[in-house]
C-alpha cells in the first residue's frame, strides 16, 4: 500500500523525518510530496528541499521512499499517481482543527480518498518550518529542530 506525506517542508525538520521514518515502516512505499509553492518567503527553493529531504532519506537508508514536488491541487497529484491514501502529522488541536477541514475537503473532491493523522512525537511537538526559518533569519541556533545537514545549509544561506 502507497501513501503520500505532503507538505511543504521548507526545510524539514526532525519532526516531519520522525513521521516519514514512521510511515516508511508501515507503508509499501512513502511519496513525499513538496507543494512548490516559492515565493518569496521560502528559506530554500523546491530543488533544494529535494536535495535535502534525499539526502536524509539515504542517510536513514529508507529504500521505498520517493520525493516528488507538485503544483495546484494535492487531489491532482493523489490521482496522477493513482494513491488514495494521504498522510499528516498533527503536533496539538491547532493542527487537527485546520487539517480536519483540509481532509474533509481533498475527500469531497476525490472520493474514497483517505486521510490519516500520525501524532507527532512529543519531543517535536512544538517544532515548525516556520519557527525554524525564524530563529534562522536572526542566525539563532537550529540544531533542536532539524538534522545537522540542514542546519549545515540554513548556516550556508544565512552566513553564519
Ligand atoms: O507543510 P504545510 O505547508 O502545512 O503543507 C500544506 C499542504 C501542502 C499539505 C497543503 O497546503 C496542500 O495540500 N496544498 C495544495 C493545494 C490544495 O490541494 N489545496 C486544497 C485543500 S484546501
Amino acid at each position: 500500500m502507497k501513501v503520500i506525506y505532503p507538505g511543504s517542508f521548507d526545510p524539514l525538520t526532525k519532526g516531519h523525518m520522525d513521521i516519514i521514518k514512521r510511515l516508511s515502516s508501515m507503508f509499501d512505499e512513502v511519496i513525499v510530496a513538496i507543494l512548490n509553492n516559492e515565493n518569496k518567503c521560502s528559506l530554500f527553493t523546491v530543488d533544494e528541499r529535494k536535495d535535502i529531504i534525499k539526502e536524509e532519506i539515504r542517510d536513514e537508508k529508507l529504500s521505498n521512499t520517493y520525493i516528488y514536488s507538485f503544483d495546484g491541487l494535492l487531489v491532482k497529484f493523489a490521482q496522477d499517481h493513482d494513491v488514495k491514501l494521504i498522510a499528516r502529522g498533527l503536533r496539538g488541536v491547532t493542527d487537527y482543527e485546520y487539517e480536519k477541514d483540509i481532509a474533509r475537503v481533498n475527500s469531497t473532491l476525490y472520493e474514497g480518498l483517505e486521510t490519516i493523522f500520525l501524532l507527532s512525537n512529543p519531543t517535536y511537538s512544538f517544532v515548525s518550518s516556520s519557527g525554524v526559518r525564524e530563529i534562522a533569519a536572526f542566525k539563532g541556533d537550529v540544531s533542536a529542530f532539524v538534522s545537522p545537514s540542514v542546519e549545515k545549509k540554513i548556516k550556508e544561506k544565512f552566513n553564519y
